[in-house]
């Protein structure tokens, strides 16, 4: 009785303390002292879930002391802002109770990882939500529908998948929504459909839902003319169905990027009344349709419409009358007919028109009086039968692959008939400091290193030719109104910008390494360097400079439109940073413990730490580090991930330095070596090319295949994982294939042995992988080295053809200088016909092929005793009638069905006579059905 009375005291009082002090944290203002204590709480249990928060995070009291970071008003958290901090680890879901934060900035801390938790939903203060570029997974939680005052949510560069929450919808003051680079899926979500959805956004200027899986048709009524929509980025997603004419209805766009989907229908001729777009692409979709009259949208400045599959119509006149348009692309766009010369009376100073690939025809009349600036026609694999050029001769005309450049002709000598590019790469060079370089001559400051290998983060600072360490990341500009890269007051201006807005000193900027990628995004790597002669920054610099560039208040020159920027992490030299103690631990160790730690960490650690910097490094994204590929096979999206680019010192170290025992091969280019890299455990082989050989290329052109290797994906190629370029090295860095070679597994010496069912699928698979590159690469690309050592094996005996590409492409079929031709190819496999015509096609890859299934029948050399493969297999079949006399001997225990088909197929393929050899889509099919004969 009494025990009982006891306990209801004791929860009356215990609650009525609850209520007390409920009412006192929220409802009196004079108790603020107490809400900030829950708040402090609360981060401290956010904080544990981090490692490396920046040094300042110690102590009880996160408001007195300077945290980095972090700001208090009227004792709450407003702002938590620690960009580029290295942080790891997950977002707790305690950070929902700050709920006084009205600016949440994590960007570029790459191992932020996991979901995000949706108690972020109760963060109704929040004003700006920005996660760019860290590595959050999971569904976007639709609880963020309830942040009300939200403008500005930034949640692109991660792995988020699933779905775009419809409530997004219900953030009515949002102005830019920005889920760009992700995984989401789904439909775009709109009101009639979902309950709530994009049409609701009436503020929202920016849609910035580029390079996700978005599928389903773009809803009519996403659009509507009460929006104030400046920027419509759908690229490089699924899409599918019609362009609305909803988008007619939107007059303040002024960017249109709709590539990379799978669109179809006709563009919608009211389109053409958007008088304030400026950047309209249509490109790499199915559109058809004729090609409406667009000269409604004067203020055009960039157009892209190739690759879609609209009907053949006469050149377009109407582009003539657009005034500002700088850029014109449209690839194989069916455009027939005479070049009206109107299309190149360039008004403008500097003018692209790419045309390449369509069945234009006639004589090409240029005119380039009054203007001398750089411009580009790419008139490639047209019909054009000649040239007149009016005042000045362009350096920039390309007629390749037309008949004015045939043989015979009178320009084929000239320049514009030389098949190259001439674009990408400015450096804005340190002209001042001589060729000091930092990674071999800096002494390291023992007090600041320790060791050597921290010298490796150090550039040579353009301002003082001091070594320093730079704040590095990519500027990415997802629709630049102009193409062409050479034009250096551009790039000093966009230079001058960052100085004045990130509140730099001349100088104290370097720009480099411009490129447009594979969706026409220009990347532009960015350093910029700590003031004087500091040799780092400080962290408090850092946040102020990412959070500029995070949450967009830099704003680039016009011309360069929209961007998105991400950071390399830097390296902090904060003395008393530790890695792998959590906060929590780090508040219980007493002094004395803490000393001891840290002596610790500083003898023992240090190694391990430089190690685990320099790993984290080679993780992070660098200039051209997120090109992406697409995959014409299924005209999937550009969503595979990109090819890397490694810094020489990345790849020497993870080869022992290009040691004897890492060397696995070497061929034409050069060596081959085998490599760990370090940071993922994955295994690759490193192709280095031999200086001073003749693969060596130029950067432009080492660079344009980089491009076209990176969007080359199947399961029987092998996959380009990254490269390496500079220091007048060129490497080529390819997955890792445990089995070796097919021509291992042929030679008898070799001591291992494949049945015959295991011969067949490893044709069918090489088989697949050259079709590949035949008949769905766009470019379609030659071969030229097919030869069994060339077929390698994964570790399931899946064979993946290697060597690709690192050659000319092939131009619909017609070649263009075979002297570089010749230089590949290897004796015994090269096809008959060149000796004569000196041209190599597809054909020319089915006769290797024929050659290597001829090996794969008999296991002998392609020249043995005096003889040639096929020679040898022609005369036993002459002479004896008997198929089987050729077989490897090993095979002969096994019945070996369909050997007879297998047989008369190698023969067909390595017939004189291209035209009498089959195509490689063909050799599947008789492969496959013998394949499907054995089951
Ligand atoms: C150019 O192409 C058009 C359309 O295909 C054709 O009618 C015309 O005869 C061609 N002109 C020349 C000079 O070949
Ligand atoms: C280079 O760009 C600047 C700034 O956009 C422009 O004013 C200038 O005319 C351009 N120069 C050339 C040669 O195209």
């Amino acid at each position: 009785m009494a025990s009982a009375s006891y306990s209801s005291l004791f929860f009356l009082l215990y609650s009525s303390l609850f209520i007390l002090l409920y009412t006192v944290v929220f409802l009196c203002p004079e108790a603020a002292a107490l809400s900030k204590t829950l708040d402090v709480q609360m981060l401290m249990a956010v904080k544990s879930k981090w490692q490396n928060t920046p040094p300042t995070w110690e102590g009880s009291d996160p408001c007195s002391s300077q945290w980095n970071g972090l700001v208090c008003t009227a004792s709450r958290i407003t702002s938590l802002t620690l960009s580029s901090m290295n942080l790891s680890g997950t977002l707790a879901t305690e950070i929902g109770f700050l709920n006084g934060l009205q600016s949440l900035d994590l960007s570029y801390n790459k191992e932020l990882i996991g979901p995000i938790p949706s108690t972020l939903g109760n963060l109704i203060n929040l004003e700006s939500l920005v996660l760019i570029g860290c590595g959050f997974t999971g569904h976007i939680p639709h609880e963020l529908g309830n942040l009300q005052k939200l403008t500005f949510l930034d949640l692109s560069s991660n792995n988020f998948s699933g779905p775009i929450p419809p409530s997004v919808g219900n953030l009515t003051k949002l102005r830019l929504l920005d889920l760009a680079k992700n995984q989401l899926s789904g439909s775009l979500p709109v009101s009639s459909l979902n309950g709530s959805g994009l049409d609701r956004l009436i503020n929202a200027q920016h849609f910035h839902l580029n390079s996700n899986g978005l599928s389903g048709s773009i809803p009519a009524d996403i659009f509507h003319s009460d929006m104030q929509l400046i920027h419509v980025l759908f690229d490089s997603n699924a899409l599918v169905g019609e362009i609305p004419l909803t988008f007619g209805h939107v007059p303040t766009l002024e960017v249109i990027r709709l590539d990379g989907n799978f669109l179809e229908g006709p563009i919608p001729s009211n389109i053409g009344k958007l008088k304030n777009v400026n950047e309209l692409h249509l490109s790499n979709n199915n559109l058809s349709g004729t090609i409406p009259d667009l000269s409604g949208m004067n203020r055009l400045q960039y157009i892209d419409l190739s690759n879609n599959s609209f009907e053949a119509s006469e050149a377009l006149e109407w582009f003539g009358s657009l005034e500002q348009l700088t850029t014109l692309i449209l690839e194989n766009g069916s455009l027939i007919g005479p070049v009206p010369s109107k299309l190149f009376c360039l008004p403008q100073l500097e003018t692209v028109r790419r045309l390449r690939n369509n069945d234009l025809n006639g004589t090409l009349k240029v005119d380039t009086k009054g203007s001398s600036q750089l411009q580009l026609i790419d008139l490639e694999n047209n019909l054009i039968t000649g040239l007149s050029v009016t005042g000045e001769t362009y350096t920039n005309l390309m007629l390749s692959g037309n008949p004015a450049c045939d043989k015979n002709s009178e320009l084929v000598n000239s320049k514009a008939c030389q098949a190259e590019t001439t674009e990408f790469f400015y450096a804005a060079g340190s002209k001042t400091c001589g060729d000091k370089t930092c990674s071999r001559d800096f002494s390291a400051n023992p007090d600041i290193c320790g060791d050597k290998t921290c010298r490796e983060d150090f550039r040579v600072n353009p301002e003082t030719c001091e070594c320093a360490v730079p704040y590095e990341g990519k500027l990415e500009f997802r629709a630049p109104s102009f193409s062409d890269l050479s034009n250096v007051s551009r790039v000093e201006k966009l230079k001058n910008s960052l100085c004045t807005q990130l509140n730099f000193s001349e100088g104290a900027v370097s720009i480099c390494c411009m490129s447009f990628d594979s969706h026409y995004y220009l990347n532009i790597g960015v350093q910029l360097f700590p003031f004087g002669n500091k040799p780092f920054f400080e962290r408090a610099e850092i946040i102020r400079i990412g959070f500029a560039l995070s949450n967009k208040i830099y704003n680039p020159p016009d011309e360069f439109g929209t961007f998105s920027f991400t950071a390399i992490s830097y390296y902090f030299t904060d003395p008393r940073e530790s890695k792998g103690l959590s906060s929590e631990a780090k508040f219980g160790i007493s002094s004395v413990a803490a000393v001891l730690a840290l002596v610790i960490a500083g003898v023992g650690g240090y190694a391990f730490r430089q190690k685990w910097r320099a790993e984290k490094a080679i993780k992070l994204s660098k200039p051209f580090a997120s090109w992406r590929g697409d995959s014409p096979e299924s005209k999937r999206p550009p969503k595979v991930d990109g090819v890397r680019c490694f810094s020489f010192r990345e790849l020497n170290r993870c080869t022992n330095y290009f040691s004897e025992d890492h060397k696995i091969g070497s061929g034409g280019y050069g060596m081959v070596y085998r490599g760990t890299l370090n940071d993922v455990s994955q295994v690759v082989a490193i192709k280095r090319a031999k200086k001073g050989s003749l693969q060596v290329q130029g950067a432009a052109e080492f660079k344009n295949e980089i491009e076209v290797l990176s969007r080359i994906h199947h399961k029987n190629l092998v996959k380009l994982t990254g490269f390496c370029f500079g220091d007048g090295e060129q490497m080529l860095v390819y997955e890792y294939m445990p089995n070796g070679s097919l021509a291992d597994y042929l030679s008898e010496k070799s001591g291992k042995q494949l049945d015959w069912r295991k011969r067949i699928v490893i044709a069918l698979g090489a088989a697949r992988g050259l079709t590949y590159l035949h008949e769905y690469a766009n470019p379609p690309i030659i071969h030229r080295d097919v030869k069994s050592s060339n077929i390698l094996l994964d570790e399931n005996f899946n064979a993946k053809v290697s060597d690709f590409g690192l050659s000319k492409l092939s131009v619909y079929g017609k070649e263009i200088g075979h002297m570089t031709v010749s230089a590949k190819g290897t004796p015994g496999y090269m096809d008959p016909e060149f000796f004569t015509t000196y041209e190599l096609s597809e054909k020319s890859d089915v006769y290797s092929f024929g050659v290597v299934l001829l090996e794969i029948i008999t296991a002998k050399g392609v020249f043995e005793d005096g003889q040639h493969i096929v020679q040898t297999v022609k005369k036993k079949l002459e002479e004896k009638g008997q198929m089987r006399e050729v077989m490897d001997p090993f095979l002969r225990g096994e019945s070996c069905m369909g050997f007879e088909s297998f047989l008369n197929m190698a023969m067909r393929c390595v017939e004189e006579s291209a035209a009498r050899r089959p195509v490689m889509s063909d050799v599947v099919r008789d492969l496959e059905s013998i394949l499907t004969a054995l089951h």
